[in-house]
């Protein structure tokens, strides 16, 4: 039997099994209910949450005969059957009427055009073709306006459907022309409760937090969460007994970050080590580690140095003891000052970040920045009372 994984065995085949895309997938069945369906469509949103699996139900469902034919069956389910041969085609990925189209690999004008003198014969069975122009950001200016035309005065048959991460690269012209939607970031529990059912199906017992941690690292995005299980599942067959999912067996395997990289951030600070500080970058970004997360366990730490500086004492600090010990070295090496000069630039970079697209770009430069914080910190300076006050209040 071959192995088939996860992420496409689970793939969603109505509207009512795609998570957490409630406001997209409503919409969409209220348009078919109403029989008001648009000639272009914008599915936009970050990797992995539904789009591609949305955009192929919505195509299966406008060529659904049972949908065409039963009105009652319309109103009230208005989801593609799953049976009529329309849907079995689509479902075996043998219907003519859907065509993907990469626009990643085929951005050229006559990629276009050989597109556009496809988009002019009809279906041949059913109502409508559907092409789904997956990554359409990366179209060149030239190949959107070769498009434009078809998009102004579409076939009735031809719907278009554009998939984006980067919704801000499509110019006005295609964007304005389409009904556009969101989709979200899938909720950490959302994605959890994914991951349970599916080792439920698969008869895999899990271990206490260990599927919040594949949740975490998937930062949203439910195509990750699926691949990293795959993994976790192939791990720990040869690892755990019973092949079950341990939380440590998951943290060894994502590298879990631990207090040993916040001291390489602040080793690299001491040192003025930007290298040593740019591995740390590298680091949690190929780890796929939260950046926001990072940065809240970067504050926790710098929060440690600074009590034990102003008590002299690691006994707020929660952890083990040779973790405690290594605080209590290393507090002397910077100043107080100096550590809230960090603190406030680093809370200042997460209200940021939250509005950022250049996520990673940008999280490298504040590690960097950190470095310079502290070398143009007067050496002699201790904190002014009123900046303790200040932190102190903000905890
Ligand atoms: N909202 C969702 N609900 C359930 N499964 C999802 C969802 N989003 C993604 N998946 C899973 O991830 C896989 C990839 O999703 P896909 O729709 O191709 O993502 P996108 O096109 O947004 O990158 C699907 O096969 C499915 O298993
Ligand atoms: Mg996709
Ligand atoms: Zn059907």
């Amino acid at each position: 039997m071959s192995y088939q994984v996860i992420a496409r065995k689970y793939r969603p085949a109505k509207f009512c099994d795609i998570t957490a895309q409630e406001h997209v997938t409503r919409t969409i069945q209220n348009s078919l209910r109403m029989g008001r369906v648009g000639h272009g469509y914008i599915f936009s949103g970050s990797r992995g949450v539904g789009k591609t699996t949305a955009a192929r139900i919505f195509a299966k469902a406008l060529n659904c005969q049972k949908l065409m034919d039963d009105p009652e069956y319309l109103q009230q389910v208005t989801e593609p059957c799953g049976e009529c041969e329309s849907c079995r085609d689509f479902e075996s990925g043998t219907s003519l009427n859907i065509s993907e189209f990469d626009a990643a690999s085929n951005n050229s004008v006559d990629d276009i055009r050989a597109l556009r003198e496809n988009v002019r014969y009809g279906p041949q069975k059913g109502k409508y073709r559907v092409y789904i122009i997956d990554e359409v950001h990366m179209l060149s200016i030239a190949a959107f306006n070769a498009f434009l035309k078809t998009l102004e005065e579409p076939p009735p048959h031809a719907i278009f459907i554009f998939a984006t991460t980067e919704l801000h690269k499509i110019p006005a012209t295609i964007s304005s022309r389409c009904q556009r939607f969101n989709f979200k970031r899938i909720p950490l529990e959302d994605i959890q409760n994914q991951l349970q059912s599916i080792c439920d199906a698969e008869h895999i017992t899990v271990e206490g937090d260990a599927l919040q941690l594949i949740g975490r690292k998937a930062q949203g995005s439910m195509r990750d969460a699926q691949s990293i299980l795959d993994q976790v599942i192939a791990f720990s067959a040869e690892n755990d007994h019973d092949g079950a999912i341990s939380y440590q067996g998951v943290a060894d395997l994502l590298n879990y970050i631990d207090d040993d990289t916040m001291f390489d951030v602040t080793d690299a600070v001491m040192d003025g080590n930007p290298s040593k500080m740019l591995d740390v970058a590298q680091f949690v970004i190929r780890n796929g580690y939260d950046e926001q997360d990072f940065l809240e366990k970067l504050v926790e730490h710098l929060r440690n140095f600074l009590v034990v500086q102003n008590l002299s004492s690691t006994r707020l600090v929660e952890r083990p003891d040779a973790v405690r010990e290594r605080y209590q070295r290393d507090a002397g090496n910077f100043s107080p000052f100096a550590v809230m000069q960090m603190v406030d630039f680093i809370l200042q970079t997460q209200k940021e970040l939250k509005f950022q697209f250049e996520y990673q770009f940008r999280f490298e430069l504040a590690l960097l920045k950190l470095i310079d914080i502290v070398q143009s910190v007067p050496v002699v300076t201790d904190a002014p009372l009123a900046q303790k006050k200040k932190y102190l209040n903000s905890l």
